[in-house]
């Protein structure tokens, strides 16, 4: 999976996706990272890519031209057009059903904006979707691509070290991932549940099961909507919860 990202702050997304998993991810060739910067597309020598607001209103947008030739540089011909995405807090709001399919794309664009944003003329012209990360604005959609990089890198073959490590994660069963706990099994007079210590696959399966349930109704009950729990669930969730 190739990203490019469009940006007068290469460097910010650069320096972010070099650490850790997605840094090892781009090291061994799985995800490729693409940061140009929309300035070095701009129509004059002295580098401005931003004009005031038509109509007035504070701050300056970026304008068309140099945004549309950055993009039209990342492909040779129609069927090598990436999948691009504009982001901005005026979006769809970013959720794991969405990374997933973000994730089967072969090359994502995002488009980063700054200052007031981008002339929405070229966004219309060459976007395919809006995306925010969440109601509340930031100061650029930098940490915004970065957010949807590193979330969809960790669905990709290759990126996390084997399956279990996101098929058990909050979000991608529509539930919260039940409490984890390591050593040692007792601690501040709090004891890990003993069920978890017993070796039995099948109880602790069982548990962790209940104990979704029970974090996801305690810390997001606006997602047990959109789930289906059967009578005995809820019993065994309603006792879990009694005794915590
Ligand atoms: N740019 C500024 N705020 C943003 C947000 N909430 N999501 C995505 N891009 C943004």
């Amino acid at each position: 999976m190739t990203f490019d990202v469009m940006t007068l702050f290469p460097a910010q997304i650069e320096n972010n996706l070099k650490e850790s998993i997605t840094g090892r991810a781009l090291t061994k060739g799985v995800i490729k990272l693409n940061a140009v910067n929309i300035r070095d597309f701009c129509d004059n020598d002295y580098g401005k890519v931003d004009d005031t607001i038509y109509g007035g209103g504070t701050g300056l947008l970026i304008k068309c031209e140099p945004v549309y030739q950055c993009w039209k540089s990342l492909f040779d011909s129609e069927e090598n057009r990436p999948y691009t995405i504009y982001v901005s807090p005026k979006g769809s709001v970013l959720n794991q059903k969405k990374v997933i399919e973000l994730s089967k794309k072969k090359e994502i664009c995002i488009i980063c904006g700054h200052y007031e944003g981008i002339d929405s003329r070229v966004i219309d012209e060459i976007c395919d979707e809006e995306i925010s990360i969440g109601d509340y604005v930031l100061t650029g959609g930098e940490l915004a691509a970065c957010v949807i990089i590193d979330s969809v890198s960790r669905m990709i073959d290759g990126v996390l070290p084997n399956e279990d490590a996101f098929t058990n994660e909050s979000h991608m069963d529509g539930t919260l991932e039940a409490p984890q706990y390591t050593m040692p099994s007792s601690w501040h007079q709090s004891e890990v549940p003993s069920v978890l210590l017993s070796g039995n696959d099948a109880k602790i399966n069982e548990h962790r099961k209940i104990a979704s349930l029970v974090e996801t109704w305690q810390k997001r009950p606006d997602m047990l909507d959109n789930l289906e729990i059967s009578e005995d669930e809820w019993q065994k969730a309603i006792a879990m919860r009694k005794n915590l």
